[in-house]
C-alpha cells in the first residue's frame, strides 16, 4: 500500500479569507480542519504514479506471495515481482477527457504493455477497483493488479461555491493485489456494490460530456452536489452495504469501520446504525477532508500508520458517491507496511 498527499496544505481559516465561510461551520458540519490541494500544473497521474511507485515498493519489501503475471500470459508485462501485470486508476478528474489516465501511470511506473484502465465510480471508485481486481486475477488475466484511487478534485471545484470547496481535498491511494489463499490476512471478504442512476443528478458535472459539450454559453463545468439528498443516501447505503458485508462475513462488528471520508457527521451516523462504537471509526477527513476515490485507502493507510489498524485486525470498508454508487468490504488486516 502506498499513498500520496500535494504538500500544500488549504486551512478553514484561509478558505474563509476567500468565501462566506467559517472555521467554526466547517468543522461543525464536516469534521473538516484542513485539507491538501495540488498546485497549478500537477495532474491527478502526478499523485497516482507516487502512490503508485509507495504501493509497488510496500508490495516487494512484503515478498511476491502468489503468483506474479497472469496466469493466462495475457499481459506481457514487465510486472516481475515486486511490479503489476494490470493497472487500474479510479479517478473522477483524469488528467484529460481522452485517453485515460491509467495507460500513462503504468508507462511512468515502467510496467511495460500491462493492460491499464480508469474506473469511474467517483467515490465508490476504490472499492470497484478492489472488485474489478479481484476479477482479473480470477480470470487469470493479471497475477498482480495496482489498484489506485485518485483524485484532483480542486480541479473541478466552482471557485466561489463555498459548500463543495470545504469538502473536498486532493490525494490518492494504492494497493497491489494478488492471487492467494481466501483465508489469509488481506484476502478480499465478501464484496458488495451497488447503483441507482436515478440519482445521477445529485453529484454531478453538468456539462463538458457528450449531452452538453463544451465550449459554448449557458454551460456548468463544475463538480455540483446536492447536500443534504446526498447525505441522507450516503448514511442510508453505506449502512446497508456494510450490514449486508458482515452479515455475510460472520461477524457481528468489525474491530475498526473504514467507511467514505465524506463527512464525520455521515461516519458517526453509519457506525450509530451499524452498532459500532464511534472511537472504532477511522478518521483522517480533520487532515485531508473527501478526497474522493483515494478516501479509502488514505484512511486505511492513516489508521495503519497511527497504530489503529493492527495486522489480524478485522476491517470493514464502506463508501458511496456520485452516480450513485456504493459499495462495502470486509478483510482481515495484513502484516504490511504502507509508506
Ligand atoms: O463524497 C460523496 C458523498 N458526499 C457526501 O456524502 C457529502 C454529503 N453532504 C454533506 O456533507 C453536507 O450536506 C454538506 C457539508 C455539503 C452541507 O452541510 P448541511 O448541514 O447539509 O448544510 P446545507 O446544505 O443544508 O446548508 C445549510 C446552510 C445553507 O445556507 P442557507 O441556505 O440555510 O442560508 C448553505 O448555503 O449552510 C450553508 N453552507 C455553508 N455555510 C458556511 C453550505 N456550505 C457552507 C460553508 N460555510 N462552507
Amino acid at each position: 500500500m502506498g499513498t500520496a498527499l500535494p504538500p500544500r496544505t488549504v486551512t478553514n481559516a484561509e478558505l474563509a479569507g476567500q468565501l462566506d465561510t467559517s472555521d467554526a461551520w466547517i468543522r461543525s458540519r464536516t469534521g473538516i480542519g484542513e485539507r491538501r490541494v495540488v498546485d497549478p500544473g500537477t495532474a491527478t497521474s502526478d499523485l497516482a504514479v507516487e502512490a503508485g511507485e509507495r504501493a509497488l515498493k510496500s508490495a516487494g519489501a512484503a515478498g511476491s506471495g502468489g503468483s506474479s503475471g497472469g496466469s493466462s500470459g495475457g499481459s506481457g508485462g514487465s510486472g516481475g515481482s515486486g511490479g503489476a501485470d494490470a493497472v487500474i486508476v479510479a479517478t473522477t478528474t483524469p488528467d484529460r477527457r481522452c485517453p485515460a489516465t491509467a495507460p500513462l501511470v503504468a508507462a511512468r511506473l515502467g510496467l511495460g504493455t500491462a493492460p491499464a484502465f480508469d474506473l469511474a465510480a467517483v467515490c465508490t471508485g476504490f472499492l470497484y477497483g478492489l472488485a474489478a481486481a479481484a476479477g482479473l486475477i480470477a480470470a487469470g488475466t493479471a497475477g498482480r493488479v495496482l489498484v489506485v484511487g485518485a483524485d484532483t478534485f480542486s480541479t473541478l471545484l466552482d471557485p466561489a461555491d463555498r459548500s463543495t470547496r470545504a469538502i473536498f481535498g486532493d490525494g490518492a491511494g494504492a494497493v497491489v493485489l494478488r492471487a492467494g489463499d481466501p483465508a489469509e490476512p488481506g484476502a478480499l471478504g465478501p464484496l458488495d456494490l451497488g447503483s441507482d442512476g436515478t440519482g445521477s443528478e445529485l453529484i454531478t458535472v453538468p456539462s463538458g460530456g457528450s449531452r452538453d459539450p463544451l465550449p459554448g454559453p449557458d454551460h456548468d463545468p463544475y463538480f455540483r452536489m446536492t447536500g443534504k439528498a446526498v447525505f441522507r443516501s450516503a448514511v442510508e447505503r453505506m449502512s446497508g452495504s456494510a450490514r449486508s458485508v458482515l452479515d455475510r462475513t460472520g461477524w457481528d462488528a468489525p474491530d475498526l469501520l473504514v467507511a467514505h471520508q465524506a463527512n464525520l457527521r455521515i461516519l458517526h451516523a453509519v457506525a450509530d446504525r451499524l452498532g459500532i462504537a464511534r472511537d472504532r471509526c477511522a478518521v483522517n477527513i480533520d487532515r485531508v477532508g473527501n478526497t474522493a476515490a483515494a478516501s479509502l485507502p488514505l484512511a486505511l493507510a492513516d489508521a495503519a500508520g497511527s497504530g489503529s489498524l493492527r495486522p489480524g485486525d478485522r476491517v470493514l470498508l464502506t463508501a458511496f458517491g456520485g452516480g450513485l454508487t456504493w459499495g462495502a468490504c470486509t478483510l482481515v488486516w495484513p502484516a504490511l507496511e504502507a509508506l
